[in-house]
């Protein structure tokens, strides 16, 4: 697939992969066009073996300001069901490597939610966070209601989703939905370092590890424990887990097989 709106560096740095929104004139606005090619450059990183963790960013004025409202405009309710609107934003949830998200400027409405989308924010400090759907007559989407409730609590989510307002990189770290924030001409960089640690572990107890987090916000604590339990048993069929722990007792630095 040819992209018109996305930029993808394979191996940024090894293992690393970068994909770059690029569709600067709209502030990265998502449309459907930006929506398939995201999906399609994840589904095709996942499969090439070699990445191990991917870093999703935008430019220095906006990670993206939501989805594309002069596309959404004229649409109504029957043409949201039969495209089926947000089904990409489905298949993104399935990647199984983990997503950081670069985020610098905008990061609005479905920008927000594609930021939460991923597993982790690193933002730079002029970054800022919102839900404005309000303002234009709908509500959040793609996510917007429950992961960011999930991720700052009721009362902030609610003032959020409720009056549109914005909140800055520190206000986003300090309510915890952000990771770590750096200066604007270093967040990408700290997010390339966030990505090489996540790149150093072991590939397979990384996915399954990422997959057991994601747990807890579909289960119950039990089941969502068990789960957990499941998914640690399972690492005890990997090589990598004896490789892990061997390396751990002969004091040397692990060699990864991702089997
Ligand atoms: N959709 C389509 N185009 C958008 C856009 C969007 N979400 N956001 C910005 N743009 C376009 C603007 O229309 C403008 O294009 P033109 O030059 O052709 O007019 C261009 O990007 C630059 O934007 P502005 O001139 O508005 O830039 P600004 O600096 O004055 O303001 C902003 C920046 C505050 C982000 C403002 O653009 C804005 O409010 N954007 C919309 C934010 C929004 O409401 N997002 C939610 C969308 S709905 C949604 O996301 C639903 C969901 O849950 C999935």
């Amino acid at each position: 697939m040819e992209y018109q709106y996305l930029l993808v560096d394979p191996e940024t740095q090894p293992h690393v992969a970068v994909v770059r929104l690029n569709r600067p004139k709209e502030l990265n606005a998502l449309n459907r066009r930006v929506m398939e090619e995201l999906v399609h450059a994840m589904q095709v990183l996942e499969r090439d073996g070699t990445t191990r963790c991917i870093v999703l960013t935008g430019n220095e004025r906006a990670f993206a300001a939501g989805a594309d409202i002069k596309e959404m405009a004229g649409m109504g309710t029957v043409d949201m069901l039969t495209i089926d609107q947000f089904a990409r934003w489905d298949a993104l949830k399935r990647i199984k490597i983990p997503i950081i998200a670069a985020v610098s400027g905008f990061a609005l409405g479905g920008g927000c939610e594609l930021s939460m989308l991923c597993d982790m924010i690193v933002a730079s400090e002029t970054a800022q966070f919102g839900q404005p759907e309000i303002k234009i007559g709908v509500i959040p989407g793609a996510g917007g209601t429950q992961r960011l409730t999930r991720a700052i609590g009721k009362a902030r989510a609610m003032e959020l989703v409720l009056t549109g307002k914005f909140i800055t990189a520190q206000e986003a770290f300090a309510a915890g939905l952000v990771t770590r924030i750096a200066p604007p001409e270093l967040f990408l960089q700290e997010a390339l370092k966030l990505a090489d640690e996540v790149a150093q572990m072991s590939p397979l107890a990384v996915r399954l590890a990422k997959e057991a987090v994601l747990q807890a916000f579909e289960q119950p604590l039990e089941a969502g424990l068990h789960f957990e339990r499941k998914n640690f048993y399972m690492l005890f069929a990997s090589e990598d887990q004896k490789e892990g722990m061997n390396a751990f007792v002969e004091k040397r630095p692990p060699e990864w097989q991702g089997r």
